[in-house]
Protein backbone atom coordinates (compact mmCIF):
# COMPACT_ATOMS: atom_id res chain seq x y z
CA UNK A 1 0.00 0.00 0.00
CA UNK A 2 1.74 3.33 -0.75
CA UNK A 3 1.60 5.69 2.15
CA UNK A 4 2.44 9.12 0.39
CA UNK A 5 -0.09 9.25 -1.86
CA UNK A 6 0.01 12.30 -5.10
CA UNK A 7 -3.28 13.61 -5.06
CA UNK A 8 -4.94 16.41 -7.57
CA UNK A 9 -7.28 18.30 -6.25
CA UNK A 10 -9.77 19.64 -9.16
CA UNK A 11 -12.72 22.55 -8.66
CA UNK A 12 -14.02 25.46 -10.05
CA UNK A 13 -13.63 27.37 -6.86
CA UNK A 14 -11.28 27.37 -3.68
CA UNK A 15 -11.69 29.76 -0.84
CA UNK A 16 -10.17 31.97 -0.43
CA UNK A 17 -9.46 32.94 -4.00
CA UNK A 18 -12.84 32.52 -5.66
CA UNK A 19 -16.43 31.34 -3.53
CA UNK A 20 -19.94 31.13 -4.48
CA UNK A 21 -21.22 28.24 -1.75
CA UNK A 22 -19.57 25.44 0.22
CA UNK A 23 -17.43 23.92 -2.64
CA UNK A 24 -15.28 26.50 -1.92
CA UNK A 25 -14.66 25.85 1.96
CA UNK A 26 -14.85 22.05 1.15
CA UNK A 27 -12.16 23.11 -1.99
CA UNK A 28 -9.90 24.67 0.89
CA UNK A 29 -9.99 22.54 4.18
CA UNK A 30 -9.98 19.23 2.58
CA UNK A 31 -6.55 19.58 0.62
CA UNK A 32 -4.88 21.49 3.55
CA UNK A 33 -6.10 18.68 5.75
CA UNK A 34 -4.70 15.83 3.64
CA UNK A 35 -1.54 17.49 3.54
CA UNK A 36 -1.38 17.73 7.20
CA UNK A 37 -2.09 14.02 7.26
CA UNK A 38 1.28 13.80 4.93
CA UNK A 39 -0.03 13.66 1.67
CA UNK A 40 1.19 15.35 -1.34
CA UNK A 41 -1.39 17.57 -2.68
CA UNK A 42 -1.63 19.95 -5.97
CA UNK A 43 -5.09 22.00 -6.27
CA UNK A 44 -5.81 23.62 -10.16
CA UNK A 45 -8.85 26.25 -10.63
CA UNK A 46 -9.62 28.76 -12.97
CA UNK A 47 -8.33 32.52 -13.15
CA UNK A 48 -11.32 34.33 -12.87
CA UNK A 49 -9.82 37.40 -14.36
CA UNK A 50 -12.45 40.10 -12.22
CA UNK A 51 -12.22 38.26 -9.11
CA UNK A 52 -9.17 36.60 -8.31
CA UNK A 53 -6.40 39.58 -7.86
CA UNK A 54 -3.45 38.35 -8.85
CA UNK A 55 -0.87 40.23 -6.81
CA UNK A 56 -2.98 40.41 -3.39
CA UNK A 57 -2.69 36.78 -3.47
CA UNK A 58 1.28 36.64 -5.05
CA UNK A 59 0.52 34.59 -8.08
CA UNK A 60 3.56 33.40 -9.70
CA UNK A 61 3.42 32.92 -14.04
CA UNK A 62 5.00 29.20 -14.70
CA UNK A 63 3.84 28.52 -18.37
CA UNK A 64 3.14 30.84 -20.60
CA UNK A 65 0.68 30.23 -24.23
CA UNK A 66 0.19 26.55 -23.70
CA UNK A 67 -1.40 25.32 -26.49
CA UNK A 68 -4.43 22.80 -25.58
CA UNK A 69 -5.65 20.87 -28.73
CA UNK A 70 -9.09 20.34 -27.50
CA UNK A 71 -9.92 18.34 -30.48
CA UNK A 72 -9.16 17.94 -34.33
CA UNK A 73 -10.30 21.59 -34.69
CA UNK A 74 -10.05 23.91 -31.77
CA UNK A 75 -6.77 24.83 -30.27
CA UNK A 76 -6.68 26.99 -27.58
CA UNK A 77 -3.67 28.49 -25.55
CA UNK A 78 -3.51 28.89 -21.56
CA UNK A 79 -1.28 30.27 -19.04
CA UNK A 80 -0.81 28.80 -16.02
CA UNK A 81 -0.21 30.74 -12.38
CA UNK A 82 0.81 29.49 -9.23
CA UNK A 83 -0.25 30.37 -5.42
CA UNK A 84 -0.03 28.44 -2.45
CA UNK A 85 -2.92 27.56 -0.21
CA UNK A 86 -0.02 26.79 2.54
CA UNK A 87 2.94 25.94 2.22
CA UNK A 88 3.99 22.95 0.29
CA UNK A 89 0.49 23.15 -1.15
CA UNK A 90 0.23 24.68 -4.38
CA UNK A 91 -2.84 25.83 -6.44
CA UNK A 92 -2.44 26.12 -9.95
CA UNK A 93 -4.50 28.94 -12.19
CA UNK A 94 -5.46 28.27 -15.45
CA UNK A 95 -5.82 31.48 -17.50
CA UNK A 96 -7.66 32.08 -20.53
CA UNK A 97 -8.85 35.79 -21.60
CA UNK A 98 -12.11 34.12 -23.41
CA UNK A 99 -12.93 31.49 -21.24
CA UNK A 100 -12.13 32.93 -17.59
CA UNK A 101 -10.23 36.42 -17.20
CA UNK A 102 -13.06 38.59 -18.65
CA UNK A 103 -16.12 37.29 -16.67
CA UNK A 104 -17.29 38.92 -13.67
CA UNK A 105 -19.39 35.90 -12.04
CA UNK A 106 -17.92 32.55 -11.72
CA UNK A 107 -20.99 30.59 -13.63
CA UNK A 108 -24.06 31.52 -15.44
CA UNK A 109 -22.56 31.92 -19.04
CA UNK A 110 -24.55 30.41 -22.22
CA UNK A 111 -22.06 28.60 -23.44
CA UNK A 112 -20.51 27.07 -19.73
CA UNK A 113 -19.90 23.60 -21.06
CA UNK A 114 -17.42 24.62 -23.61
CA UNK A 115 -15.39 27.08 -20.87
CA UNK A 116 -15.72 24.01 -18.66
CA UNK A 117 -13.92 21.72 -21.20
CA UNK A 118 -11.49 23.85 -22.22
CA UNK A 119 -11.04 24.19 -17.90
CA UNK A 120 -10.88 20.05 -17.57
CA UNK A 121 -8.23 19.74 -20.58
CA UNK A 122 -6.38 22.43 -19.07
CA UNK A 123 -6.01 20.97 -15.75
CA UNK A 124 -4.99 17.44 -17.71
CA UNK A 125 -2.68 18.97 -19.77
CA UNK A 126 -0.70 20.83 -16.61
CA UNK A 127 -0.40 17.84 -14.62
CA UNK A 128 1.83 16.39 -17.56
CA UNK A 129 3.63 19.38 -18.26
CA UNK A 130 4.16 18.80 -14.08
CA UNK A 131 5.09 15.56 -14.89
CA UNK A 132 2.80 14.63 -11.63
CA UNK A 133 2.71 11.03 -11.74
CA UNK A 134 -0.68 11.77 -9.42
CA UNK A 135 -2.53 8.02 -7.56
CA UNK A 136 -5.72 10.50 -7.70
CA UNK A 137 -7.48 13.03 -9.72
CA UNK A 138 -10.14 14.46 -7.28
CA UNK A 139 -12.60 16.30 -9.02
CA UNK A 140 -15.61 17.92 -7.91
CA UNK A 141 -19.00 18.43 -9.49
CA UNK A 142 -20.08 19.02 -12.55
CA UNK A 143 -17.25 21.77 -13.84
CA UNK A 144 -14.63 18.85 -13.68
CA UNK A 145 -17.19 15.98 -15.32
CA UNK A 146 -15.29 15.63 -18.23
CA UNK A 147 -11.71 14.66 -16.17
CA UNK A 148 -12.77 11.12 -15.45
CA UNK A 149 -13.75 10.77 -18.68
CA UNK A 150 -10.86 12.18 -20.24
CA UNK A 151 -8.73 9.98 -18.15
CA UNK A 152 -10.69 6.92 -19.96
CA UNK A 153 -10.58 8.22 -23.65
CA UNK A 154 -8.44 10.93 -25.11
CA UNK A 155 -5.88 11.20 -22.13
CA UNK A 156 -5.58 7.45 -21.30
CA UNK A 157 -2.05 6.62 -22.94
CA UNK A 158 -0.54 9.56 -21.37
CA UNK A 159 2.67 8.80 -19.43
CA UNK A 160 2.21 10.80 -16.50
CA UNK A 161 -1.84 9.81 -16.06
CA UNK A 162 -1.68 5.90 -17.36
CA UNK A 163 -1.91 4.94 -13.32
CA UNK A 164 -3.88 7.76 -11.57
CA UNK A 165 -7.75 7.03 -10.30
CA UNK A 166 -10.60 9.91 -10.57
CA UNK A 167 -12.93 10.28 -7.66
CA UNK A 168 -15.81 12.48 -8.72
CA UNK A 169 -17.57 14.03 -5.84
CA UNK A 170 -21.21 15.43 -6.26
CA UNK A 171 -22.22 18.29 -4.08
CA UNK A 172 -25.34 18.75 -5.67
CA UNK A 173 -26.73 16.63 -8.36
CA UNK A 174 -28.81 18.89 -9.60
CA UNK A 175 -26.31 20.77 -11.70
CA UNK A 176 -25.24 18.41 -13.89
CA UNK A 177 -24.16 20.45 -16.69
CA UNK A 178 -24.36 24.19 -17.89
CA UNK A 179 -27.88 24.53 -18.91
CA UNK A 180 -30.49 23.21 -16.50
CA UNK A 181 -30.33 19.32 -17.12
CA UNK A 182 -34.38 18.78 -17.23
CA UNK A 183 -34.40 21.29 -20.15
CA UNK A 184 -32.51 19.25 -22.68
CA UNK A 185 -34.87 18.10 -25.42
CA UNK A 186 -35.43 14.66 -25.02
CA UNK A 187 -33.77 13.88 -28.52
CA UNK A 188 -30.88 15.82 -27.71
CA UNK A 189 -30.63 13.81 -24.18
CA UNK A 190 -26.29 12.87 -23.79
CA UNK A 191 -26.31 9.06 -23.19
CA UNK A 192 -22.67 9.31 -21.90
CA UNK A 193 -20.59 7.24 -24.68
CA UNK A 194 -20.85 9.65 -28.14
CA UNK A 195 -17.79 11.54 -29.21
CA UNK A 196 -17.72 15.45 -27.99
CA UNK A 197 -18.78 17.89 -29.64
CA UNK A 198 -16.46 21.02 -30.99
CA UNK A 199 -16.20 24.13 -29.34
CA UNK A 200 -18.46 25.85 -31.37
CA UNK A 201 -21.24 23.60 -31.80
CA UNK A 202 -24.52 24.07 -29.95
CA UNK A 203 -24.82 20.40 -29.38
CA UNK A 204 -22.25 20.72 -26.82
CA UNK A 205 -24.14 22.56 -24.47
CA UNK A 206 -26.28 19.14 -24.04
CA UNK A 207 -23.26 17.23 -23.07
CA UNK A 208 -24.13 15.99 -19.64
CA UNK A 209 -20.90 16.36 -17.66
CA UNK A 210 -22.02 15.13 -14.43
CA UNK A 211 -23.23 12.04 -16.20
CA UNK A 212 -20.14 11.49 -17.75
CA UNK A 213 -18.24 11.35 -14.54
CA UNK A 214 -20.35 9.30 -12.63
CA UNK A 215 -20.02 6.67 -15.61
CA UNK A 216 -16.28 6.89 -15.71
CA UNK A 217 -15.00 7.82 -12.44
CA UNK A 218 -13.28 4.76 -10.73
CA UNK A 219 -15.15 6.01 -7.51
CA UNK A 220 -17.73 8.10 -7.10
CA UNK A 221 -18.50 10.06 -4.14
CA UNK A 222 -21.22 12.48 -2.27
CA UNK A 223 -20.89 14.51 1.12
CA UNK A 224 -23.16 12.83 3.08
CA UNK A 225 -23.97 9.22 3.95
CA UNK A 226 -27.57 9.96 3.96
CA UNK A 227 -27.72 11.95 -0.18
CA UNK A 228 -25.25 9.13 -0.89
CA UNK A 229 -28.99 6.66 -0.28
CA UNK A 230 -31.12 9.24 -1.41
CA UNK A 231 -29.65 10.06 -4.93
CA UNK A 232 -30.64 6.66 -5.70
CA UNK A 233 -33.96 6.90 -5.29
CA UNK A 234 -36.07 8.82 -8.40
CA UNK A 235 -37.19 11.84 -5.89
CA UNK A 236 -33.42 13.05 -5.24
CA UNK A 237 -32.14 10.99 -8.37
CA UNK A 238 -32.22 14.15 -10.68
CA UNK A 239 -32.69 11.63 -13.71
CA UNK A 240 -29.20 10.07 -12.56
CA UNK A 241 -30.68 7.58 -9.84
CA UNK A 242 -30.36 4.15 -12.08
CA UNK A 243 -26.47 4.76 -13.49
CA UNK A 244 -25.95 5.49 -9.72
CA UNK A 245 -27.66 2.14 -8.04
CA UNK A 246 -26.13 0.33 -10.96
CA UNK A 247 -22.87 1.93 -9.89
CA UNK A 248 -24.01 1.63 -6.04
CA UNK A 249 -20.20 -0.38 -5.36
CA UNK A 250 -18.40 2.63 -5.93
CA UNK A 251 -20.74 5.09 -4.71
CA UNK A 252 -19.21 6.40 -1.04
CA UNK A 253 -20.43 9.27 1.54
CA UNK A 254 -18.16 11.18 3.51
CA UNK A 255 -20.00 13.78 5.42
CA UNK A 256 -18.27 17.52 4.99
CA UNK A 257 -15.90 18.73 7.74
CA UNK A 258 -15.06 22.35 8.92
CA UNK A 259 -12.11 24.28 9.46
CA UNK A 260 -11.91 24.12 13.37
CA UNK A 261 -9.05 26.81 13.04
CA UNK A 262 -10.91 29.53 10.88
CA UNK A 263 -14.41 28.62 13.01
CA UNK A 264 -13.53 28.48 16.54
CA UNK A 265 -15.64 31.23 18.89
CA UNK A 266 -12.63 31.41 21.71
CA UNK A 267 -10.62 33.21 19.22
CA UNK A 268 -12.37 34.59 16.31
CA UNK A 269 -11.39 38.20 16.00
CA UNK A 270 -14.72 39.16 14.24
CA UNK A 271 -16.74 38.62 17.71
CA UNK A 272 -17.44 41.13 20.18
CA UNK A 273 -17.07 38.87 22.90
CA UNK A 274 -15.39 35.98 22.55
CA UNK A 275 -16.59 32.76 24.52
CA UNK A 276 -16.13 28.40 24.85
CA UNK A 277 -18.44 25.87 26.06
CA UNK A 278 -17.16 27.06 29.67
CA UNK A 279 -18.39 30.70 29.10
CA UNK A 280 -20.77 30.03 26.87
CA UNK A 281 -22.83 32.83 29.21
CA UNK A 282 -20.92 35.59 26.94
CA UNK A 283 -22.63 34.51 23.82
CA UNK A 284 -25.75 37.36 25.25
CA UNK A 285 -23.30 40.25 25.07
CA UNK A 286 -22.87 39.67 21.19
CA UNK A 287 -26.61 39.51 20.67
CA UNK A 288 -26.73 42.30 22.19
CA UNK A 289 -23.76 44.34 20.47
CA UNK A 290 -25.13 42.39 17.05
CA UNK A 291 -29.11 43.96 17.70
CA UNK A 292 -27.37 47.51 18.13
CA UNK A 293 -25.82 47.17 15.34
CA UNK A 294 -28.85 46.10 13.13
CA UNK A 295 -30.90 48.25 15.34
CA UNK A 296 -33.19 45.70 16.19
CA UNK A 297 -34.98 45.85 19.90
CA UNK A 298 -32.34 45.36 22.26
CA UNK A 299 -33.06 42.66 24.56
CA UNK A 300 -31.02 40.13 25.78
CA UNK A 301 -33.60 37.31 26.17
CA UNK A 302 -35.81 37.69 23.35
CA UNK A 303 -34.61 34.58 21.38
CA UNK A 304 -32.73 35.55 17.62
CA UNK A 305 -33.21 32.82 15.00
CA UNK A 306 -30.23 33.02 11.96
CA UNK A 307 -30.18 32.44 8.57
CA UNK A 308 -26.88 32.39 6.79
CA UNK A 309 -27.71 30.22 3.47
CA UNK A 310 -28.63 31.19 0.02
CA UNK A 311 -32.07 32.86 -0.54
CA UNK A 312 -33.38 30.18 -3.06
CA UNK A 313 -35.72 26.89 -3.01
CA UNK A 314 -33.44 24.52 -2.03
CA UNK A 315 -32.52 25.51 1.20
CA UNK A 316 -36.73 26.19 2.24
CA UNK A 317 -37.47 29.87 1.74
CA UNK A 318 -40.23 28.54 -0.08
CA UNK A 319 -41.41 27.65 3.49
CA UNK A 320 -39.71 30.30 5.59
CA UNK A 321 -41.57 33.16 3.73
CA UNK A 322 -44.90 31.65 4.35
CA UNK A 323 -44.65 31.54 7.98
CA UNK A 324 -42.25 34.51 8.59
CA UNK A 325 -45.49 36.62 10.04
CA UNK A 326 -46.88 34.33 12.31
CA UNK A 327 -43.42 34.03 13.79
CA UNK A 328 -42.27 37.54 14.31
CA UNK A 329 -45.50 37.31 15.99
CA UNK A 330 -44.26 35.45 18.63
CA UNK A 331 -41.80 38.19 20.03
CA UNK A 332 -38.60 37.28 18.48
CA UNK A 333 -36.31 38.77 16.00
CA UNK A 334 -34.69 37.31 12.88
CA UNK A 335 -31.32 37.57 11.05
CA UNK A 336 -31.43 36.51 7.46
CA UNK A 337 -27.59 37.01 5.43
CA UNK A 338 -27.38 35.98 2.16
CA UNK A 339 -27.75 36.37 -1.54
CA UNK A 340 -30.41 34.35 -4.07
CA UNK A 341 -34.15 34.81 -5.60
CA UNK A 342 -35.64 37.74 -6.28
CA UNK A 343 -39.23 36.40 -4.94
CA UNK A 344 -37.60 35.54 -1.92
CA UNK A 345 -35.63 38.73 -0.89
CA UNK A 346 -38.13 41.13 -2.15
CA UNK A 347 -40.42 39.44 0.82
CA UNK A 348 -38.02 39.21 3.08
CA UNK A 349 -37.56 43.19 2.95
CA UNK A 350 -41.49 43.51 2.56
CA UNK A 351 -41.56 42.17 6.13
CA UNK A 352 -38.45 44.22 7.11
CA UNK A 353 -40.45 47.49 6.15
CA UNK A 354 -43.59 46.25 8.46
CA UNK A 355 -41.34 45.05 11.31
CA UNK A 356 -38.26 47.23 10.95
CA UNK A 357 -37.00 46.42 14.52
CA UNK A 358 -37.63 42.69 14.49
CA UNK A 359 -36.26 41.16 11.37
CA UNK A 360 -33.41 42.37 8.93
CA UNK A 361 -32.21 40.88 5.75
CA UNK A 362 -28.18 41.35 4.58
CA UNK A 363 -26.78 40.89 1.42
CA UNK A 364 -23.88 37.94 1.17
CA UNK A 365 -21.01 39.23 2.48
CA UNK A 366 -17.25 36.94 1.90
CA UNK A 367 -16.09 38.75 4.69
CA UNK A 368 -16.24 35.70 7.15
CA UNK A 369 -16.80 38.56 10.12
CA UNK A 370 -20.01 39.45 10.19
CA UNK A 371 -21.12 35.72 9.53
CA UNK A 372 -20.15 34.27 12.34
CA UNK A 373 -21.42 36.97 14.65
CA UNK A 374 -24.67 35.83 13.45
CA UNK A 375 -23.78 32.93 14.78
CA UNK A 376 -22.40 34.21 17.74
CA UNK A 377 -25.69 36.34 18.23
CA UNK A 378 -28.37 33.97 17.53
CA UNK A 379 -29.64 31.13 19.58
CA UNK A 380 -31.30 29.25 16.78
CA UNK A 381 -29.83 28.17 13.55
CA UNK A 382 -32.45 27.64 10.22
CA UNK A 383 -32.07 25.51 7.50
CA UNK A 384 -35.40 23.90 6.39
CA UNK A 385 -34.00 22.92 3.38
CA UNK A 386 -35.62 21.21 0.21
CA UNK A 387 -32.62 18.67 -0.25
CA UNK A 388 -29.14 19.19 1.26
CA UNK A 389 -26.25 17.09 -0.06
CA UNK A 390 -24.45 18.45 3.08
CA UNK A 391 -24.65 21.54 4.42
CA UNK A 392 -21.65 23.30 6.01
CA UNK A 393 -23.27 26.41 7.99
CA UNK A 394 -25.38 23.99 10.29
CA UNK A 395 -22.05 22.55 11.01
CA UNK A 396 -20.53 26.39 12.32
CA UNK A 397 -23.46 27.56 13.93
CA UNK A 398 -22.98 24.51 16.49
CA UNK A 399 -19.38 25.06 16.96
CA UNK A 400 -20.92 28.81 18.12
CA UNK A 401 -23.73 27.17 20.12
CA UNK A 402 -26.39 28.21 17.89
CA UNK A 403 -29.03 25.56 18.11
CA UNK A 404 -29.72 24.15 14.72
CA UNK A 405 -33.41 23.70 13.35
CA UNK A 406 -33.23 22.02 9.96
CA UNK A 407 -35.23 19.48 8.05
CA UNK A 408 -34.36 16.01 8.01
CA UNK A 409 -32.94 15.40 4.89
CA UNK A 410 -29.42 14.81 3.10
CA UNK A 411 -26.34 15.45 5.41
CA UNK A 412 -28.87 17.40 7.65
CA UNK A 413 -30.07 14.07 8.94
CA UNK A 414 -26.19 12.97 9.25
CA UNK A 415 -25.26 16.16 11.35
CA UNK A 416 -28.35 16.91 13.48
CA UNK A 417 -30.18 14.11 15.64
CA UNK A 418 -33.46 15.59 16.73
CA UNK A 419 -33.64 16.51 20.79
CA UNK A 420 -35.82 14.08 22.58
CA UNK A 421 -37.20 15.71 25.28
CA UNK A 422 -37.29 12.83 27.47
CA UNK A 423 -34.07 11.36 27.19
CA UNK A 424 -32.74 14.50 27.21
CA UNK A 425 -30.50 13.76 24.22
CA UNK A 426 -30.01 15.44 20.46
CA UNK A 427 -28.28 18.55 19.09
CA UNK A 428 -31.10 20.26 17.58
CA UNK A 429 -34.50 20.19 16.43
CA UNK A 430 -35.79 18.58 13.08
CA UNK A 431 -38.97 17.99 10.99
CA UNK A 432 -39.48 15.55 8.21
CA UNK A 433 -42.13 17.00 5.78
CA UNK A 434 -41.21 19.44 3.07
CA UNK A 435 -44.40 21.96 4.58
CA UNK A 436 -44.32 25.41 6.38
CA UNK A 437 -46.66 23.87 9.43
CA UNK A 438 -43.48 21.00 10.02
CA UNK A 439 -41.36 23.65 10.17
CA UNK A 440 -43.46 25.67 12.64
CA UNK A 441 -43.49 23.29 14.68
CA UNK A 442 -40.27 22.45 14.78
CA UNK A 443 -39.56 26.12 15.60
CA UNK A 444 -41.91 25.92 18.13
CA UNK A 445 -40.59 23.11 20.33
CA UNK A 446 -37.01 24.86 20.01
CA UNK A 447 -38.93 28.31 21.77
CA UNK A 448 -40.02 25.68 24.36
CA UNK A 449 -37.10 24.57 25.04
CA UNK A 450 -35.38 28.05 24.57
CA UNK A 451 -37.57 29.05 27.79
CA UNK A 452 -36.24 27.18 30.36
CA UNK A 453 -32.84 28.45 30.25
CA UNK A 454 -30.54 25.63 32.55
CA UNK A 455 -31.94 23.13 29.72
CA UNK A 456 -30.81 25.35 26.78
CA UNK A 457 -27.24 25.81 28.42
CA UNK A 458 -26.75 22.54 28.46
CA UNK A 459 -28.04 22.09 25.37
CA UNK A 460 -25.72 24.41 24.09
CA UNK A 461 -22.75 23.11 25.91
CA UNK A 462 -22.89 19.59 24.36
CA UNK A 463 -23.78 20.88 20.85
CA UNK A 464 -20.56 23.08 20.97
CA UNK A 465 -18.79 19.95 21.96
CA UNK A 466 -19.49 17.99 18.75
CA UNK A 467 -16.36 17.12 16.47
CA UNK A 468 -17.00 18.24 12.95
CA UNK A 469 -13.75 18.87 11.95
CA UNK A 470 -11.93 18.01 9.12
CA UNK A 471 -9.54 15.19 10.70
CA UNK A 472 -12.45 12.50 10.53
CA UNK A 473 -13.58 13.29 6.64
CA UNK A 474 -9.96 13.54 5.47
CA UNK A 475 -8.66 10.20 6.66
CA UNK A 476 -11.78 8.71 5.15
CA UNK A 477 -10.85 10.10 2.11
CA UNK A 478 -7.44 8.62 2.00
CA UNK A 479 -8.91 5.51 2.78
CA UNK A 480 -11.12 6.22 0.13
CA UNK A 481 -8.19 7.25 -2.85
CA UNK A 482 -6.60 3.54 -1.57
CA UNK A 483 -9.92 1.40 -2.08
CA UNK A 484 -10.26 2.99 -5.42
CA UNK A 485 -6.60 2.22 -5.61
CA UNK A 486 -7.21 -1.19 -5.32
CA UNK A 487 -10.76 -1.47 -7.01
CA UNK A 488 -9.13 -1.50 -10.21
CA UNK A 489 -6.14 -3.37 -9.55
CA UNK A 490 -8.26 -6.16 -8.87
CA UNK A 491 -9.96 -5.71 -12.19
CA UNK A 492 -6.23 -5.79 -14.22
CA UNK A 493 -5.43 -8.92 -12.15
CA UNK A 494 -8.64 -10.39 -13.41
CA UNK A 495 -8.13 -9.62 -17.35
C1 LIG B 1 -23.17 22.21 -2.09
C2 LIG B 1 -24.32 21.56 -1.32
C3 LIG B 1 -24.11 21.61 0.18
C4 LIG B 1 -22.72 21.12 0.54
C5 LIG B 1 -21.66 21.87 -0.26
C6 LIG B 1 -20.24 21.38 0.00
O1 LIG B 1 -23.20 23.58 -1.93
O2 LIG B 1 -25.55 22.18 -1.66
O3 LIG B 1 -25.06 20.82 0.84
O4 LIG B 1 -22.48 21.29 1.92
O5 LIG B 1 -21.91 21.72 -1.63
O6 LIG B 1 -20.09 20.01 -0.21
Amino acid sequence: MVKKLKIVFISSEVSPFSKTGGLADVSRSLPKSLKRLGQDVLVITPLYGMVIDKAAHNLELVYENVDLYINSKDIVPVNYWRGYLMPGLPVYFIENKKYFSRRKSLYGSTHENARWMVFDVAALKLISLLKYKAHIVHCHDRQTGLVPYYLKTKFQYSKTLENAKSIFTIHNLVFQMGMNWWEVPLKKKDYGRSRLPHLEDKSLEYINFAKRAILSADAISTVSEQYREEIMTPNFGQDLHRILKNREDRLFGIVNGIDYKSYNPYNDPGLFKNYDYRTVRRKKLNKEYLQKKLKLTVDREMPIIGLTSRVTFQKGFELVCQILEPLLELGLEIVIMGDGDKQYIQALKKYHNKYKNKIVWLPFNDNQKLETMIYAAADIFLLPSHHEPCGINQLIAMRYGCIPVVRRVGGLTDTVTNFDNFTGEGTGFSFNDFDAFSLFGAIIRALEHYKNRKAWRDLMVRVMQESNSWKIPAQKYIALYQKAMRINNNKKNKK
